[in-house]
Order: C-alpha cells, then sequence, then structure tokens
C-alpha cells in the first residue's frame, strides 16, 4: 500500500473523514504543500505527527475544511430565493424548514435568516446549520465578521442587524437565535428529513462523483415534495434526472 493510502485510513480511524470521497490530485496536492511546510518529509513522517501533536492535527482539519464564504455569496442567486422561491414555499406550506447543510463559519444561515425577516417575525424562524468543521460552528457562534464578508450585505440589513466593534462586525443576537448549529458530516451521518429548502454550497466540488452520487440520493430524500436545492455557483447538478431532480432555475433544483 503506498503512503498516502496508508494515511488515509489512519486519518479515517483518527477523526471519521474518508479522504477517499474528497477529489484526490487535489487533495494530496494541498497536503503534501501542507506537510512541507510543517517540514515533514512525507506522509509515513507526517502521520506520526498528527498522531502525536493536537496542534498539527487541528491544524490540518482547519486547512482541510476550507471555511471561506461570506454573507449573501453570489448575490443574484438570493435575489432569486427571495423573490421567486421562498415566496412559493411559503404559499403552498406556511412555515418552512430550511437547512444549511455546509454552514461553515455562519454567513450563509444568518443570511437567510435576515432574508427570512422580510416574510416572518423573528420569533418565528428558526433554521438549522450544520458542518463537519466544529472550529468553523465556534466561529459561527461567535458571530464577528471583518468588512470584507459582508460586501454584499444590504444596506438595510447591515444598519439593522450588525453592531461595528473596531474594524469587525457582530451579528445581532436576534437573528443567532435563529439558528440551531449542529456538527454533521454529510459523507457519514444521516440527514434531517421533511425540509423545504436545502443549501449546499461550495463544498460539492471538493468531493468525487461518487460522492457527489450518494449526496444526491441523499438530499433527495430529505425535501419534501416540492422541496428545493440550492447549490453553489460552480455545482450545476449533471444529468439531474438521474437522481429524479429537475431544474427550475439556475442552482435551484426540484424533485421530478
Ligand atoms: C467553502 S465552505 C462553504 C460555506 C458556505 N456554504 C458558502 O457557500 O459560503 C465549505 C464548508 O464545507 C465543510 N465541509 C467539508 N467537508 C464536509 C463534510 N464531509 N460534511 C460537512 N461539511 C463539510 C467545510 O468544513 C466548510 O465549512
Amino acid at each position: 500500500m503506498d503512503k498516502y493510502e496508508i494515511f488515509k485510513k489512519d486519518f479515517y480511524k483518527i477523526t471519521g473523514i474518508d479522504l477517499n470521497y474528497y477529489k484526490e490530485k487535489q487533495m494530496k496536492r494541498r497536503l503534501t504543500s501542507l506537510l512541507k511546510r510543517n517540514n515533514f518529509s512525507d506522509f509515513d513522517d507526517y502521520l506520526i505527527g498528527i498522531k502525536t501533536n493536537s496542534k498539527l492535527l487541528n491544524e490540518l482539519l482547519n486547512y482541510l475544511t476550507i471555511n471561506v464564504s461570506e454573507f449573501f455569496r453570489n448575490p443574484d442567486q438570493w435575489h432569486v430565493l427571495e423573490k421567486d422561491i421562498i415566496p412559493k414555499l411559503i404559499k403552498n406550506n406556511g412555515k418552512i424548514k430550511v437547512w444549511s447543510s455546509a454552514c461553515s463559519t455562519g454567513e450563509e444561515p444568518y443570511s437567510l435568516v435576515m432574508l427570512l425577516t422580510k416574510f416572518f417575525p423573528l420569533k418565528d424562524i428558526s433554521i438549522l446549520a450544520t458542518d463537519i468543521d466544529e472550529s468553523a460552528i465556534q466561529k459561527a457562534k461567535i458571530g464577528i465578521y471583518d468588512e470584507k464578508s459582508l460586501k454584499n450585505v444590504p444596506y438595510e440589513y447591515k444598519n439593522k442587524y450588525f453592531i461595528k466593534i473596531g474594524n469587525t462586525y457582530k451579528i445581532d443576537d436576534k437573528i443567532k437565535q435563529c439558528v440551531n448549529f449542529k456538527k454533521l458530516n454529510l459523507l457519514s451521518d444521516n440527514f434531517p428529513k421533511g425540509l423545504h429548502l436545502i443549501l449546499c454550497r461550495n463544498v460539492m466540488i471538493y468531493f468525487t462523483e461518487e460522492a457527489k452520487t450518494k449526496l444526491y440520493k441523499k438530499f433527495y430524500e430529505s425535501l419534501t415534495d416540492d422541496g428545493v436545492f440550492f447549490v453553489g455557483n460552480t455545482e450545476h447538478i449533471i444529468l439531474p434526472d438521474k437522481y429524479n431532480l429537475k431544474p427550475i432555475k439556475s442552482f435551484f433544483y426540484s424533485k421530478l
């Protein structure tokens, strides 16, 4: 077995993260650059390092999970969500169940809450937000962001729901209280059910075709009959009918 194969096996035992589901070339290149940066010579050496030094393991986990996010990422899609998708879901269902499934440091679920304030009073808004990365979830719960990540936040929300502290912005507790954060590994955990809207954005790009196939099926099972699946800007589903899904707008899918 080559050194990378051994590394993947042991890494799975330590963390429960199966690197076989992440695109191999990209992952191997990224890990090699990280281990070199830490002065390890190869994957065997690095494995000993992460087994004996929790700092190294945490650094690796942070590096792997790529938490880059921003509020209202790809604003055109959020416009479609507000004007078209959400009004229809509310018309059919009244209250809607929403899941942000790779929520990173919270920008995505908090954007959803702000948007939903156009339709519901805050006390009636509750969103499930999950990620594999506990440290990202911790940051989300703290809710402090730099100016850059707010660049697409409409002025009315920025004014109403953020408090400026020095060069940073803190999200209002009223918005925070509407989000229920949990740790969930998309590749191995059970999914919640009965969702009217699921966001899975900017994480599928890291997965192999096999993993994507498995996930589209699981997301399908989690949606209500009229539920909508919202993906990232580079994550069009190829042949969606294979998964009984159909595009209803660019980057939005519903059941066939
Ligand atoms: C680039 S961020 C995307 C954040 C947000 N959805 C957005 O579009 O701005 C990717 C997130 O996917 C998470 N992630 C990676 N693998 C995952 C897995 N197997 N299960 C759940 N989340 C995962 C990472 O921890 C990271 O927070």
